[in-house]
């Protein structure tokens, strides 16, 4: 089975993990090796070569002459580009969606899902190409004219998580190819074989069209690579996907070379049902919000707050439902599941700590609360837990796992200030049909995350929106809207087409 994956996307049991351009993937083998192991069954899949430092030169090197050609290349024509890219992740995407639920564990349609968020940002990209818009501005001053122009930034680094292992990349990469920026990725050292494949997909599409090289990628067996590359001069960005720990981390040492840094950090994502709730709405969302992807997106639903008035109902009816996926608990490339594994071991220590820290705590675990520790592989049980306060800890926390906190309310102001009281801000949502209730939800002094949404749940967002969020989630925005600008410099322009130097603020400086 995963035989006839790797070789659906040419990849083989050893695999170089570097692409140096010129249609050159590095012959290195002595920089360590990552062996991704299938989280279904902790075997490890095949094997892909980590970088050495003279690669990470000669890809930067090539980079910086690439990113020559690339920036005076029409936009539109860039576009071009993106766009075969994103016809190839079609051909490619039953097979791409396969790898990615073999290797990262998330169930095959949000592998297949995953792929396809490329190929709508790919979209995005293309057209995108053609609408860098400046605003104009009127001069102050008489014979003049201001504009404001946006010009490639350079060399953009992305590095990126495990939990979504191939369209991150692609959310920086598409629209950063049409802003006139040549990529280098550093993919998660947890899913290799994803970024492999991705690029090959990629740059044999941008070969066939006759385009240059634009994306290159290294792997790093321990951290100095990915060190020197946060570090690194030569890289005018660097888009960070991970833990608020790391991101923390990767945004002062970019801040001290003056660098710019684009953070989508973790999340303690929350769900409000007000008394006027839609429960044949609700409880889908909170039930694919939280055991989706097995509680690994940085959307994941993690807490819950519902007014006192339905709590019971809304409980039983989620234990209900979890008790459902329970018995669909398996191997991620099987179309009947609907919860696959955690990626890794550590995972599954986190999430008992976890349930172990709520219990401690006087939590009560309504459903779930045990790892699957009678089968081979990350399998763990989703889990609700009642009874602790928002403000506990192991609350305040993004445990990368299946775990459901339930707290009731009595004030919708009670419940948005409970949802903002953590220290991340990225997703929220709202389950309500009244009027009042929403907008207030939605004001300026309602959620204080990047997303907040009516009546969907906290995760799946489209890529059209700007993605990202608040606080300790780092303030970065991908995607959507208008977060092309941050893979371009903007120059304001002002130009004098009269036979004088009127000076602005009414100056004179007479000689
Ligand atoms: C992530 O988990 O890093 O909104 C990103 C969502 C997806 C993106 C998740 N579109 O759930």
């Amino acid at each position: 089975m995963s035989h006839a994956i790797l070789a659906a996307l040419g990849l083989a049991e050893t695999n170089s993990g570097t692409y140096l351009g010129d249609g050159e993937w590095s012959s290195t083998t002595d920089a360590g090796t990552l062996a991704p192991a299938n989280p279904a069954t902790g075997e490890a899949i095949a094997r892909v070569h980590a970088s050495s430092a003279a690669d990470y030169e000669t890809i930067v090197r090539r980079a910086q002459e690439a990113f020559k050609v690339w920036r005076a290349t029409p936009a539109p024509r860039r576009g071009e580009a993106v766009r075969l890219c994103g016809e190839a992740l079609r051909r490619h995407k039953d097979a791409l969606g396969s790898l990615v639920a073999l290797e990262m564990g998330k169930i095959k349609p949000e592998g297949d899902g995953e792929v396809q968020e490329m190929i709508d940002i790919a979209d995005f990209a293309v057209g995108q190409s053609r609408m860098l818009y400046g605003y104009t501005m009127h001069s102050e001053r008489p014979g003049h004219r201001m504009y404001e122009q946006w010009h490639p930034l350079g060399l953009v680094g992305i590095i990126s998580a495990f939990n979504f292992p191939v369209a991150v990349w692609s959310w920086n990469a598409f629209l950063a190819a049409v802003c006139g920026d040549v990529c280098i990725w550093k993919p998660s050292p947890k899913t290799p074989l994803s970024a492999v494949a991705t690029m090959k997909i990629c740059n044999e599409a941008l070969k066939a069209g006759g385009f240059p090289d634009i994306f290159f990628l290294f792997n790093d067996a321990g951290t100095e690579l990915s060190q020197n590359f946060v570090d690194d001069r030569r890289i005018p960005l660097i888009s960070f996907t991970g833990s608020t720990r790391v991101g923390r981390l990767v945004g002062e040492r970019v801040a001290r070379r003056m660098g710019r840094s684009l953070l989508e950090l973790g999340g303690n994502n929350a769900i409000i049902l007000d008394e006027s709730a839609d429960l044949k709405l609700a409880i889908p969302a909170i039930v694919f919000g939280a055991v989706g992807t097995a509680g690994q997106r940085c959307t994941t639903t993690r807490r819950l707050f519902v007014h006192e008035s339905i709590v019971d109902d809304v409980t039983q009816k989620l234990v209900a439902a979890y008790k459902q996926v329970e018995g669909k608990i398996g191997d991620p490339t099987d179309p009947k599941t609907l919860m696959g594994p955690l990626n890794s071991p550590e995972a599954v220590q986190a999430y008992l700590a976890a349930i172990e820290q709520a219990r401690a705590a006087g939590g009560k675990v309504l459903t779930g609360g045990a790892a699957l520790a009678d089968r081979k592989g990350n399998f763990v049980l989703p889990t609700i837990v009642a009874g602790l306060d928002n403000g506990h800890e192991v609350v305040q926390t993004e445990t990368f796992a299946p775990i459901l906190y339930v707290m009731p309310f009595k004030t919708l102001d009670e419940a948005i200030a409970m949802q903002n009281a953590v220290p991340q801000g990225l997703s929220s949502a709202i389950f309500t049909q009244d009027l009042k209730a929403a907008e207030q939800y939605l004001s300026a002094a309602g959620s204080d995350c990047g997303i907040a949404n009516v009546n969907i749940g906290t995760s799946g967002a489209e890529i059209g929106g700007a993605f990202g969020g608040e606080k300790e989630t780092g303030g970065g925005r991908e995607s959507g809207s208008t977060a092309w600008q941050a893979y371009m410099r903007r120059q304001t322009n002002t130009i004098n087409y009269s036979d004088a130097l009127p000076l602005a603020q009414g100056i004179k400086f007479d000689l």
